[in-house]
C-alpha cells in the first residue's frame, strides 16, 4: 500500500499549532506582521502574494502589501526595503521573486534585514544554515523535511537523492538534511543538467526529492521498490477544462506510485507547506525582535 503524503492535512496541523504561538504574541501585546513586497505584473506571482496575505489573516499575522511598478528603477524597491527593514510594526519581509530585468536580484536578497529575511536567503542567513545554526530555514525545503517527519519517514542514515540544485530548494535541502540531528543525518546525493546518468543516481535512493521545474523528469523505472517520492514540481500542462490547464509535478505520479511507499501528489503535496513554513518564519522572526520566547525551533 503506498501512502498518499497529504500536504493539506499536515500544513493544516502545523498551522494550527502556530496559532497557539501568535495567541501568546498577542497575549504580549505584539501582532506579527509580516510585508510582501510585489514588482511585477505576473499573474501567477500575484496569486502566489495574495494566497500567503490570506493565509497571514487566516492566523492572525498583520499582512502588509507594498506593491512597486515593474517598470520603476531599482531604487524604488531599495527605498521600499528602507522603510520596511526600519518599521517595528514589520517582522518578515519577502520580496517576491523574480523581480524586473533592472534590479539586481543578489543587492535585493542583501538588502533585507536578516532578522526579518523570513525566505532565509541573505548570504548571512544562507551561512547560518551552512553551519547549522539556521534562524529561518527556507520555507519549501523546511515544508519537506515537515511532510517526512510527519509521515514517519526516517532520514538518519537514509540515501537520499535531490534531482535540482536551485538556491531556494536543491541546496538549502541537502544543507538541512546533512546536518546532525533529527531531520538530518541523511547521505545526500544532488543531481542536475549535467548529472550523467540521472536514473543511477535516483535508483539507489530510499528517498528521492525532485524540484526541477519538467514535467515526468522523474517515473517509475528510475526508482526501486519502497522508496519515499517527494515531488516539489508545479508545472502547468494543457488540459481540457475550463482553466486550460492543470498543474502537474516533476514526478511521474502514476509510474511512480507503483514504486513507492510514500509520496506527494501535485497539487497537495509540498505546496501548502511552503506557505505554513513561511509563517512559522514569520512568527519565529516576531518573538526573536521582541525578545518573546516562541517555541518554534
Ligand atoms: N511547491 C512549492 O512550493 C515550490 C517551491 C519552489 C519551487 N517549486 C517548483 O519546483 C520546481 C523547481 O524550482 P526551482 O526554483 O528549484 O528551479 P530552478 O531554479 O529552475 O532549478 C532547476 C534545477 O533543475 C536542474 N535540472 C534541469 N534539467 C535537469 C535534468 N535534465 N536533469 C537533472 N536536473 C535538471 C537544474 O540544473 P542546473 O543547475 O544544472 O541548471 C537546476 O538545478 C519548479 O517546478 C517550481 O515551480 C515549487
Amino acid at each position: 500500500m503506498t501512502t498518499i503524503i497529504d500536504g493539506n492535512a499536515i500544513g493544516d496541523r502545523i498551522r494550527s499549532e502556530l496559532e497557539g504561538e501568535v495567541e501568546r504574541l498577542h497575549d504580549a501585546g505584539v501582532i506579527p506582521g509580516l510585508a510582501t513586497v510585489l514588482m511585477s505584473d505576473d499573474p501567477a506571482s500575484e496569486t502566489y502574494v495574495s494566497m500567503k496575505q490570506r493565509a497571514c489573516e487566516n492566523i492572525g499575522i498583520n499582512g502588509i502589501h507594498r506593491e512597486i511598478e515593474p517598470d520603476a528603477p531599482e531604487d524604488a524597491l531599495f527605498d521600499e526595503l528602507d522603510d520596511l527593514n526600519a518599521d517595528p510594526s514589520v517582522h518578515g519581509i519577502l520580496v517576491q521573486m523574480p523581480v524586473p530585468d533592472q534590479v539586481d536580484t543578489d543587492a535585493v536578497l542583501e538588502y533585507v534585514d536578516p532578522a526579518k529575511d523570513v525566505d532565509g536567503f541573505h548570504p548571512a542567513n544562507v551561512g547560518r544554515l551552512v553551519a547549522g545554526r539556521a534562524r529561518f530555514k527556507p520555507a519549501t525545503p523546511h515544508g519537506v523535511q515537515r511532510l517526512l517527519q510527519a509521515s514517519d519517514v526516517e532520514t538518519e542514515g537514509a540515501d537520499v537523492v535531490i534531482v535540482g540544485r536551485s538556491d531556494i530548494v536543491g541546496k538549502p535541502m541537502a544543507n538541512l538534511l546533512i546536518q546532525k540531528g533529527p531531520l538530518g543525518n541523511a547521505t545526500v546525493t544532488v543531481c542536475h543538467s549535467r548529472t550523467k546518468d540521472l536514473a543511477a543516481k535516483t535508483k539507489q535512493a530510499d528517498i528521492v526529492i525532485v524540484a526541477v521545474g519538467y514535467p515526468g523528469i522523474v517515473d517509475g523505472s528510475m526508482l526501486r521498490d519502497g522508496v519515499v517520492v517527494i515531488d516539489v514540481g508545479v508545472n502547468r500542462v494543457e488540459a481540457n477544462n475550463e482553466r486550460g490547464y492543470k498543474l502537474v509535478g516533476d514526478v511521474d505520479f502514476e509510474s511512480a506510485k507503483e514504486k513507492a511507499s510514500a509520496i506527494t501528489p501535485v497539487p497537495g503535496g509540498v505546496g501548502p507547506m511552503t506557505i505554513t513554513m513561511l509563517l512559522w518564519n514569520t512568527v519565529k522572526a516576531a518573538g526573536h525582535l521582541e525578545d518573546i520566547e516562541i517555541e518554534l525551533p
